[in-house]
C-alpha cells in the first residue's frame, strides 16, 4: 500500500464514510466540448483520430442531441445539467443572462464541477466558455467560476487567433501568430502541460474540461491543414437550397435558389469547418497517447461532444443553428473509459442536460436532485437500453433581434438577426419556440409551438421524413397530438425530477 493511501484511509477512520468514497479510486474524467459542431452533415467526417483513439475504443451514441440550440443557453444547461427555464440563459447576451451577475450568483454556483470539487477532484479547464465571459460589465477576467482549480478561460466567444485567457483570473493575451496563440493548440498544450506536471502516484482524480472553438465562425484552420478538402462541397441533403413553405414565419421568408454568392460562402464555410477540425483531432491524439504513456488512459472516461449542430444551405438558410430541425439539434457524442466495450454505437437518447448528472454518477456522485438531466451511466457500461426510461425531451429557444436590418430592406426593419447580404434572416424574435422531441421503438417525431402571432404549429415524422420536408401538424393522429401536447405541458415547466422519465403512454 503506497504511503498516500494508507495515510488517506488512516484519516478516513476518523472522518467517516465521506472520506471512504474520496480515495476509492475515482476514475478521472476529460470532457471535450467542440463549438457548433453538427452530426447530421456529417460533422465529425474528417475527425480519423477522434474515430480511432474514442469511437472504436468505446460508445457513439447515434441518438444524442440537446434541449436548445444555441451556445449560451446550451453551455449553461451542459454546466448545471438544467433546461434554460430552469436557468434562465434565454440568449447569447448579458441581458438575456449569458455568464450575467444572476448567473455567477445563481446556476453557476450549482454547476456540476462544484459536486466533484467536494469530493477532491482536482479540476482543469481550458477554452470557450460562456459567450460573455470576462466582460468588464460581469467580473472581467477576474471572475474565475466556483469550482475549477486551473482555469484557462477564453474571453467573448470563439476565435482562434487575437484574444485574451484569463489564467486564474489574471489576463493573458494572444496575438495571430500560429506557433504560440493558435487557440485550438494553446488548449492542446496547457492540458499537456497539466498532466505532465500532476505527480505520478497523485490520489485525487482529475476532471479536465477542453472548449475548443472548432469548427466556430470566423472558421480560421491551422496553415498546414488551410489547403485540403478542396475538392469537397457542403452535402446536399433533401432539403438543400429548398424553400420551407409549411413552416413557421421565418423560413417561409427564405429564397430558392439561392443566390451564387451564398452557396459560394457556404461551401468555402464547409471547408474550413472540416479543417478547423484537424487541429482538435490532433489534440485528442496528443491527449491520448499522453494519459496512456503515463498509464492514467484505463481509469479514464474521455467524452466527446457538441454544444449544438449547425446547417449550411437546409431550407436555404446559409450557415447558422437556432432552428427546431435535426441539423441544429442532432449533435455527435462518443465515449471511451473503463468498462465501456469498444466499437459500438448506442442509440439510446441522450441530451445535453444528461452529461452533468453522468459525469457525476461515473465519478460516484449521486446527482443533485434539481437536475433536470439524467445520468445515462446504465447505458454507457451496460450491454442494452440504460435505466434512462425517457422518450420525450424538450427543445426551447428564443429567438434573438437586433432592432434594425437596413441590409434586408424588404423586412421593413423587423427586429431580426444574423441577416445575409440577400437578405435572409437566421433568426428573429418570433423564432421563439417549445418542442417536444420524441424517440421511442414506436415513435420518432417532434412537435414544436411556435410563440408568433400566429401560433404556428410544426410536427414531422421523422422516421418517414428524416428531412423534415413535409409539417404533418394537420394531418398528425389526434390522440398522438394529444399525448405530444401533454408532454409538452408537463416539460415546459418541469424542473428536477418531474423533467425525469417523460414519456409517451403506449411507451
Ligand atoms: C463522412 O465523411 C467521411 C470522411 O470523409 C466519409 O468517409 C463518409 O462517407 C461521409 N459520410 C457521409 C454520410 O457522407
Ligand atoms: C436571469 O436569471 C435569474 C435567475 O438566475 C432570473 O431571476 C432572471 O429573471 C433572469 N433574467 C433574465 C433577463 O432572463
Ligand atoms: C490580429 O490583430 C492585429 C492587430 O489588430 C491585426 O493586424 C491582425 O490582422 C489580426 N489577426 C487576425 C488573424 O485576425
Ligand atoms: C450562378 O452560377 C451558375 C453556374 O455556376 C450560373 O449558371 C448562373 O447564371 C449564376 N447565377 C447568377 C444569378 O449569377
Ligand atoms: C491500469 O493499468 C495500470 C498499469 O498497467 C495498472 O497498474 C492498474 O491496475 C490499471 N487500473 C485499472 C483501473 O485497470
Ligand atoms: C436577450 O434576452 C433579453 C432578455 O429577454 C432581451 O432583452 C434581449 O433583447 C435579448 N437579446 C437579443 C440579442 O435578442
Ligand atoms: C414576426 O415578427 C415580425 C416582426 O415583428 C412581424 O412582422 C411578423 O408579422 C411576425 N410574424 C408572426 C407570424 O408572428
Amino acid at each position: 500500500m503506497g504511503r498516500k493511501l494508507a495515510i488517506a484511509l488512516a484519516l478516513c477512520s476518523i472522518l467517516g464514510a465521506i472520506c471512504v468514497r474520496i480515495v476509492a479510486g475515482r476514475p478521472n474524467i476529460v470532457f471535450i466540448l467542440t463549438d457548433d459542431q453538427d452530426i447530421f452533415l456529417n460533422g465529425t467526417g474528417p475527425m480519423a483520430k477522434l474515430r480511432k483513439y474514442i469511437g472504436s475504443q468505446g460508445a457513439t451514441f447515434s441518438n444524442a442531441f440537446v434541449t436548445t440550440p444555441l451556445c449560451c443557453p446550451s453551455r449553461s444547461s451542459i454546466l448545471t445539467g438544467t433546461y434554460v427555464h430552469n436557468h434562465q440563459t434565454f440568449n447569447d447576451s448579458i441581458d438575456g443572462n449569458c455568464s450575467s451577475n444572476a448567473w455567477q450568483k445563481g446556476p453557476e454556483q450549482r454547476a456540476f464541477i462544484t459536486n466533484l470539487k467536494k469530493v477532491g477532484y482536482t479540476t482543469f479547464y481550458a477554452g470557450k466558455y460562456l459567450n460573455q465571459y470576462g466582460d468588464d460589465s460581469v467580473g472581467g477576467l477576474g471572475h474565475v467560476p466556483p469550482g475549477w482549480d486551473d482555469w484557462n478561460g477564453l474571453k467573448g466567444n470563439s476565435v482562434y487567433y487575437n484574444y485574451s485567457l484569463s489564467v486564474n483570473g489574471k489576463e493573458e493575451k494572444h496575438g495571430d501568430s500560429y506557433a504560440t496563440d493558435y487557440l485550438t493548440d494553446v488548449i492542446n498544450r496547457k492540458a499537456t502541460r497539466f498532466l505532465t506536471q500532476r505527480k505520478h502516484d497523485s490520489d485525487s482524480p482529475f476532471f479536465m474540461m477542453l472548449s475548443v472553438p472548432a469548427p466556430h465562425h470566423p472558421y480560421t484552420p491551422a496553415p498546414q491543414y488551410s489547403q485540403l478538402f478542396t475538392s469537397m462541397s457542403a452535402p446536399r441533403t433533401a432539403s438543400f437550397n429548398k424553400l420551407g413553405a409549411d413552416k413557421h414565419w421565418l423560413i417561409r421568408q427564405t429564397k430558392s435558389p439561392m443566390s451564387n454568392e451564398s452557396l459560394i460562402y457556404l461551401d468555402e464555410t464547409f471547408r474550413n469547418r472540416w479543417r478547423t477540425l484537424l487541429s482538435v483531432d490532433d489534440m485528442i491524439e496528443d491527449i491520448v497517447t499522453l494519459l496512456d504513456k503515463r498509464q492514467l488512459l484505463n481509469n479514464t472516461y474521455i467524452i466527446f461532444a457538441s454544444d449544438h449542430g449547425f446547417h449550411l444551405g437546409q431550407f436555404s438558410l446559409p450557415t447558422n443553428k437556432r432552428q427546431l430541425y435535426e441539423f441544429d439539434i442532432r449533435v455527435p457524442l462518443m465515449v471511451r473509459g473503463p468498462g465501456v466495450a469498444p466499437a459500438q454505437v448506442k442509440t439510446e437518447l441522450v441530451v445535453n442536460i444528461d452529461w452533468a448528472p453522468t459525469f457525476l454518477d461515473l465519478a460516484g456522485v449521486t446527482p443533485p436532485q434539481y437536475m433536470d438531466g439524467q445520468s445515462f451511466k446504465e447505458a454507457l457500461l451496460g450491454s442494452s437500453r440504460g435505466v434512462v426510461d425517457r422518450t420525450d425531451f424538450l427543445v426551447e429557444h428564443t429567438g434573438e433581434y437586433t432592432l434594425s436590418q437596413p441590409q434586408c430592406p424588404q423586412y421593413n426593419g423587423q427586429p431580426m438577426s444574423f441577416c445575409f447580404p440577400d437578405c435572409v434572416c437566421e433568426d428573429s424574435q418570433n423564432n421563439t419556440y417549445l418542442c417536444v422531441r420524441r424517440l421511442s421503438d414506436t415513435q420518432n417525431l417532434i412537435y414544436c409551438g411556435l410563440e408568433d402571432s400566429e401560433l404556428f404549429i410544426e410536427a414531422y415524422d421523422i422516421a418517414k421524413d428524416p428531412h423534415q420536408l413535409t409539417n404533418v401538424a394537420s394531418t398528425m393522429d389526434v390522440s398522438v397530438l394529444e399525448s405530444l401536447e401533454q408532454s409538452l405541458a408537463t416539460l415546459a415547466s418541469c424542473s428536477g425530477t418531474a423533467c425525469h422519465d417523460v414519456k409517451h403512454p403506449n411507451w
